[in-house]
């Protein structure tokens, strides 16, 4: 069925895929243009294969129902979905390559809550499993922007509680089990021998599942697999609002978990993953490890787990994560790369086998085995990890910082402020950029400062204005860019970084160690002063 439309404003993806409220996904035809936009974008649909699942969200079951039929009457061969039309992201990563399938529809707003009143999203992932490229993402835009009819079958709905294969038109629609395959990917990349043996001497952990996507994933695996005790995992059932929780793996939203790690009687080792599963946050006994320890700690330790005894070809980072990982990959003397925010950057040098771990500051980690970040991987890399060395996290963490040094790390965000006085605050230090150099602010001296461009060095493309820098003589730094994932007013993320060498000095409070960065960064953006705000949101 072909149905008359017109282009829809505003349906430009973002970091992340298109993400808007969910009312608005729900209005006349918003949907079916984007998704429309992505078949027309990339070739068609004709003849092709394609994965589809997502976090469950409100509004996920329906959305699912309309892009199978979609992509019957656009003539496409094949729809691989996970039952109830769950799929976590790193697990739909995998079933893209795995099944070798021309892409993938990804439902999910990600961290960000779920609900009538809440998120939705749609992200399309390219047959490499990975979210598509820029020039991808500006086709779709470019086609959101022309468009006069989308395709519909007219058919019932397909049953997505039901595994098997069912037909709809010409076109086959595969609903499998959202957890096998992933689950026996983890099997091929560590010693699950070895963790069951730890959970078998008493090693206790807490996973929250926050309510999302990973609580049968953890179940299966930590519970089913790994011989974890019975409610090892909490908040493991998926549910369309996530049961009111903000589904962000951080210390403000795992509050909960922070608590309990933080207690008297803490288990050994606590998790937490986010809406769709492709964050992580790792809590040792009462002591928090940042992302970008968490990456760094890994790359040095990786060798330790089946999948990665040949060792890591290269490591790679997102520009405002901080640089603990570049001093292990110079230790270990392999390549590190300095990408732009956004897990789609990672793509080309995980394809060209130039990297094999890669890391955000957003509590995002992954490897070459998907192409999308990937949190029950990044904890059971710990599990492996703590499996192998037998020492407690905080032992981990304290014997890293004495061989690298220390990167004292903190993110601030200010959330929901006007769109023109966060472009104020931005526009205020770009045109200062220029004349930092040499400048002391807060006793330290400014190195360099610039407007973060990146230059793939695997296809040369070019991604100019990634985030404001300044970076000062004794290693501090500090980074400001606006987020490109939120779906009201503007959210302004402010990096802070300040390097310790020890061998003093290495377990000072985090905010405190960074008081000079952040008087910095207030001298020279003026955050509160613009926006009015007394200080962040959310602080991680
Ligand atoms: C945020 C994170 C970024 C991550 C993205 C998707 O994007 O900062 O690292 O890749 O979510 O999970 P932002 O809102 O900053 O554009
Ligand atoms: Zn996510």
């Amino acid at each position: 069925m072909r149905v008359t439309t017109r282009p829809i404003d505003g349906q430009k993806p973002g970091t992340s895929g298109l993400r808007k409220k969910t009312k608005v996904f729900m209005s006349e035809g918003y949907l079916e243009n984007f998704v429309q936009a992505i078949f027309d974008a990339t070739g068609g649909a004709e003849g092709k294969t394609y994965v589809l699942g997502g976090d469950g969200r409100f509004f996920s079951a329906d959305a699912a129902q309309v892009i199978i039929k979609m992509a019957a009457a656009n003539g496409a061969r094949r729809v691989i979905v996970g039952r109830n039309a769950l799929l976590s992201t790193p697990a739909a990563s995998h079933l893209i390559r795995l099944n070798r399938t021309d892409g993938g529809i990804i439902m999910s707003a990600s961290h960000n809550p779920g609900g009538l009143d809440e998120d939705f999203g749609v992200k399309f992932n390219a047959a490499n499993g990975g979210p598509a490229p820029e020039a991808m993402t500006e086709a779709i835009f470019a086609r959101t922007k022309e468009l006069s009819r989308y395709f519909l079958a007219d058919e019932p709905d397909i049953d997505l509680g039901r595994i098997g294969a069912q037909q709809i038109g010409s076109m086959e629609v595969s609903v499998v089990d959202p957890v096998a395959d992933y689950a026996a990917l983890m099997e091929t990349l560590f010693d699950f021998a070895k963790i069951r043996a730890m959970f078998a001497g008493g090693f206790r952990m807490r996973f929250d599942a926050m309510c999302a996507v990973t609580g049968p994933y953890a179940t299966e695996i930590l519970e089913g697999r790994l011989g974890a005790a019975l409610g090892t995992v909490v908040h493991g059932t998926p549910l369309p609002d996530f049961g009111g929780m903000h589904p962000d793996p951080n210390p403000t939203w795992a509050h909960e978990l922070m608590d309990e790690m933080f207690g008297a009687g803490a288990p050994d080792f606590g998790a937490a993953s986010d809406g769709d599963g492709d964050r992580n946050m790792v809590v040792g006994k009462g002591i928090y490890v940042s992302p970008s320890d968490s990456l760094a700690v890994l790359a040095a330790n990786a060798h330790l787990a089946p999948g990665y005894r040949a060792g890591l070809k290269g490591v790679a980072r997102s520009m405002p994560t901080s640089a603990a990982a570049d001093r292990v990959a110079e230790a270990l003397g392999i390549e590190a790369f300095e990408t732009p925010t956004g897990w789609k950057f990672f793509g080309n040098l995980l394809d060209a086998g130039r990297a094999t771990l890669c890391g955000e500051e957003s509590f995002g980690t992954g490897s070459d085995h998907v192409r999308e970040k990937d949190g029950l991987w990044a904890v059971l890399l710990w599990l492996n990890i703590l499996a192998e060395r037998k020492e407690s996290v905080e032992e981990i963490l304290n014997a890293h910082w004495e061989r690298f040094g220390r990167n004292y790390y903190s993110r601030h965000d200010y959330e929901a402020v006007p769109i023109e006085a966060a472009d104020g605050v931005m526009a205020g230090l770009r045109g200062q950029l220029s004349s930092l150099p040499g400048q002391v602010v807060e006793g330290m001296t400014v190195a360099a400062a610039d407007d973060f461009a990146y230059s793939d060095p695997v296809d040369g493309s070019v991604s100019k204005g990634q985030g404001l820098r300044v970076s000062f003589t004794d290693g501090s730094r500090l980074v400001l860019r606006l987020s490109g994932t939120g779906t009201e007013g503007a959210t302004i993320r402010l990096y802070l970084e300040r390097y310790v060498a020890g061998p003093e000095g290495l377990t000072e409070e985090v905010q405190s160690a960074l008081a000079p960065v952040i008087r910095a960064a207030e001298a020279l953006a003026g955050l509160r002063a613009r926006t009015g705000r007394a200080g962040p949101d959310v602080v991680t």
